[in-house]
């Protein structure tokens, strides 16, 4: 089994194309000192993404790296690398991330790359996960955290929580509440990961006893 991270504060990078708010509830379990992190960038691929000015409002360093001015993905990972080496970035949190991660940045931070999904995975991978379950009738949904792989929301996961579907549901509505447990779990996930408590076996992660400041479980 492979430790993902050593215990210790996490050095994060935030990569966000949207409203951020789950970047917002990161930084607020950072000040509320639930979770052992500093936010070092805010990475956007797009330009107008609410979240770049959620970070610039915090003072956290907001970038928007444009897919579209690089030849093509691994170009653009390339440069986004550079970017998050320079600022010695240890672990990479994608937060409503609209974007396949591809092998460059995949290969840099292997294991060291958190995905939040708002369904229960497997089910309803891809976009518009919380309409996928209404259409499909499923009485419950959710959300998963997991680390990235090579698939699209396929890798280990880390983190889930179960919210049921009402008769009367919409995406939207579901959506709404699905957010509530998203702004919960991301935070407790990457807190796991400070802590040093992951580890990978295979598809699996699996979570270690508490190890307090001597070292003792
Ligand atoms: C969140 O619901 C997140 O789970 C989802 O995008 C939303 C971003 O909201 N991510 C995906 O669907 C990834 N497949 P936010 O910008 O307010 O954090």
């Amino acid at each position: 089994m492979m430790q993902v991270t050593p215990a210790g504060r996490l050095q994060l990078a935030v990569l966000a194309s949207g409203r951020g708010s789950n970047f917002d509830a990161l930084c607020q379990a950072i000040e509320r000192r639930d979770l052992n992190a500093d936010i070092k960038v805010l990475v956007s691929d797009k330009e107008n993404a609410p979240a770049l000015d959620k970070a610039r409002k915090r003072n956290i360093e907001a970038v928007y790296l444009n897919p579209r001015s690089y030849n093509n993905r691994d170009e653009y990972e390339s440069d986004l690398v550079k970017l998050l080496k320079g600022q010695q970035v240890t672990v990479v949190a994608l937060a409503g991330y609209m974007r396949l991660v591809g092998p460059v940045l995949l290969k840099y931070f292997q294991h060291r790359m958190v995905n939040i999904h708002p369904a229960l995975l497997p089910a309803f991978p891809g976009l518009q996960a919380q309409q996928q379950a209404v259409d499909y009738g499923v009485k419950y949904s959710g959300c998963t955290v997991h680390i990235v792989d090579a698939g699209m929301d396929s890798g280990p996961i880390l983190m889930q929580a179960v919210v049921p579907v009402l008769p009367d549901d919409s995406g939207d509505t579901l959506a709404e509440r699905i957010l509530v447990e998203e702004h919960q779990i991301y935070w407790r996930s990457l807190q796991l990961l400070a802590e040093g408590r992951v580890y990978i076996d295979g598809r699996k992660t699996v979570i270690g006893g508490y190890i307090d400041e001597k070292g003792t479980h």
